[in-house]
């Protein structure tokens, strides 16, 4: 396993998760445990984009349940349909959210968070986790965030248990 990430010295964010990627995806090819993986894949995140909160939330039964992660302690349980990440469960899509309190159900881990992006991971087109990204800025995530954590959607979708 590659024990130091490579982080591309620009400002520009599509240039950092181009760099990212590759490296994630070298990084989950070595390692056959799933947790392990998203750990070190919110890490990753967390180093290279510098995110307020990342993580991800496994669906586990009829609920969201919180999942490896880095930043404040979150909600452990979101319902289907509920919040953000409940929404893009039951929706089966990315949701981009600019300013989370013009989000009807936003669910509030964090009053210090403005604006969210979450994407679903699909095994057999049904969801089995979604990532969420938070930011403690307004309108802090783009067309460029979600490309970007799409393709990485696809990359941990070859690693679902
Ligand atoms: N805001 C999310 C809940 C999870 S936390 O932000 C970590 C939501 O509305 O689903």
């Amino acid at each position: 396993m590659a024990e130091e990430l490579i982080i591309a010295s620009t400002a520009d964010k599509k240039e950092r998760y181009a760099t990212l990627l590759p490296q994630i995806a070298a990084l989950v090819s070595d390692e056959p445990d799933f947790i392990a993986n998203l750990s070190n894949i919110a890490a990753a995140l967390k180093q290279t984009m510098n995110f307020f909160w990342v993580g991800f939330y496994l669906v586990k039964e009829n609920q969201l349940v919180l999942g490896p992660f880095q930043g404040p302690i979150a909600c452990t349980r979101i319902n289907f349909g509920k919040g953000v990440c409940g929404t893009s469960w039951k929706e089966k899509k990315t949701i981009l959210v600019p300013n989370v309190d013009a989000f009807p159900g936003h669910i509030a881990c964090s009053s210090a968070s403005k604006s969210e992006i979450v994407l679903p991971a699909f095994k057999h087109n049904e969801v089995s986790l979604v990532l969420d990204v938070d930011s403690d800025r307004l309108n802090d995530f783009d067309e460029t965030d979600q490309l970007a954590l799409e393709k990485l959607m696809r990359i941990i979708e070859t690693i679902l248990p």
